[in-house]
C-alpha cells in the first residue's frame, strides 16, 4: 500500500449499559471489575477513517482538529493493533460523531470500536470479531459492546485469556425497542468515567457491594432479554443505574453527575411506567436521561419529556448493529 493512497472507514453506533460496568480489576489492561449488558444505538453514528501516514507519524484528528487530550489514548489503541496484527507502519485518523461528545453519550464506545474495526481492516490483520471486541475493551471498557449489536452481553472470565468475551444475546430486530435521550447540558462531563470509577473502588464504602451483586443484575437482565419481559427489564436496569449512581454519590468526593433536570426526567417516566407506559431510564456519567420504551410508547414519551423544564433536546434512537467498514 503506498503512504497515504488510500482511506478506510468504519461506522460504529454508541451503547448505553441497561446493566452498568463501573470499577476495574485491573486498571493497567483495563479488565471491568463487573460484567455489563447493552443496547446498541443504531440513530447515532462515529465515523472514523484511517490510512497509513505521509510522514511516518501517527496522526489523530477529531471533528477536523487536533485533540492533544485524546491522542494517547488513540496511539495506544494503534500500538496495540500494529503488535497484534505485525504491522508497523503509523497511522492518520480522523473521526467525527453525529452527537455531543463527552456528555455521557459513550462516544469513546463509538469512538473506539470504529477506530479498530477501520485501523485492524487497514492493517490487515484478519483479526476476528471478538479479537477486535478485546481490543476495543483494552482502550475502553464500553467500546468492546459496541462491535456487536442489538443485545450485547460483556461477561467476566478472570485468569483465562482473554478475561472478558462479549456477545450479541439478541438482535435488534428481534426486539426492537427504541431510546429517547433528553439532552439537559451538552457541555463536557466534569470527572471522566475512567478517573471517575478509580476513586470509587478506592473511596466508597458501597464497593463492595456494587462487584458482588452485579452477577445478578446480568443473570436477571439477560433472562428478561431473552424472554422479552419489557417490566423485568425496566426493573433490573432501573436498579443498575440508581445503584451505580449511589456508588459515585457515595465516592470521596462524592460524582454528582446529575441536574435538575435530570431528576425531573426519572420522576416523569416513574410516574409514566406507573401508568402503564412501556418505558424506564438509564442515566451514565453525565446528565442525560435516557428513556428505554416500546415503540407504541415513543410519541408520549417525548412529548411529555420536552415539558420537563431544563431539557434542551431531545434525540431518538432504534437499535442498531455492531460496527461495519463503509465502501469508499
Ligand atoms: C457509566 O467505557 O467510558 O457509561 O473503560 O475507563 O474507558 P473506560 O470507561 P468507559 O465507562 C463507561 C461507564 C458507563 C457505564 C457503561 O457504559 O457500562
Amino acid at each position: 500500500m503506498t503512504p497515504g493512497s488510500q482511506w478506510i472507514e468504519a461506522c460504529a453506533h454508541p451503547n448505553i449499559a441497561l446493566v452498568k460496568y463501573w470499577g476495574k480489576l485491573d486498571v493497567a489492561a483495563n479488565i471491568p471489575a463487573v460484567p455489563s449488558l447493552s443496547i446498541t444505538l443504531g440513530g447515532l453514528q462515529t465515523r472514523t477513517r484511517v490510512r497509513l501516514s505521509r510522514d511516518g507519524k501517527d496522526h489523530f484528528l477529531f471533528e477536523g482538529r487536533a485533540r492533544p487530550e485524546m491522542e494517547q489514548r488513540v496511539i495506544g489503541c494503534l500500538d496495540e493493533l500494529r503488535r497484534e496484527c505485525g504491522f508497523s507502519g503509523a497511522v492518520e485518523v480522523e473521526s467525527d460523531n453525529d452527537f455531543p461528545t463527552a456528555a455521557g453519550l459513550a462516544s469513546s464506545a463509538s469512538g473506539f470500536a470504529a477506530l479498530v474495526l477501520a485501523a485492524s481492516t487497514m492493517m490487515g490483520g484478519g483479526l476476528s470479531r471478538e479479537k477486535m471486541s478485546e481490543l476495543a475493551r483494552r482502550a475502553s471498557g464500553s467500546a468492546a459492546r459496541s462491535l456487536l449489536g442489538g443485545f450485547v452481553e460483556l461477561s467476566l472470565h478472570p485468569g483465562e485469556n482473554p478475561p472478558t468475551r462479549t456477545r450479541e444475546i439478541l438482535p435488534a430486530s428481534e426486539w426492537p425497542l427504541e431510546v429517547l435521550i433528553a439532552i439537559t447540558d451538552s457541555s463536557a462531563k466534569s470527572v471522566s468515567s475512567t478517573a471517575g470509577m478509580e476513586l470509587s473502588r478506592n473511596t466508597s464504602p458501597y464497593y463492595g457491594a456494587w462487584v458482588d451483586s452485579s452477577a445478578e443484575d446480568l443473570r436477571g437482565a439477560r433472562e428478561a432479554v431473552l424472554n422479552r419481559d419489557f417490566e423485568a427489564l425496566a426493573e433490573i436496569s432501573e436498579h443498575s443505574c440508581l445503584k451505580m449512581h449511589a456508588l459515585m454519590l457515595s465516592t470521596r468526593p462524592g460524582l454528582l453527575y446529575f441536574k435538575g433536570a435530570t431528576v425531573g426526567c426519572l420522576h416523569l417516566i416513574r410516574r409514566l411506567r406507573a401508568e402503564g407506559r412501556p418505558v424506564f431510564f438509564t442515566v451514565d456519567a453525565g446528565p442525560q436521561v435516557k428513556a428505554v420504551c416500546l415503540p407504541e410508547a415513543v410519541e408520549e414519551v417525548r412529548e411529555a419529556l420536552a415539558e420537563v423544564p431544563g431539557v434542551l433536546d431531545i434525540l431518538h434512537s432504534p437499535l442498531g448493529e455492531g460496527a461495519f467498514l463503509i465502501e469508499t
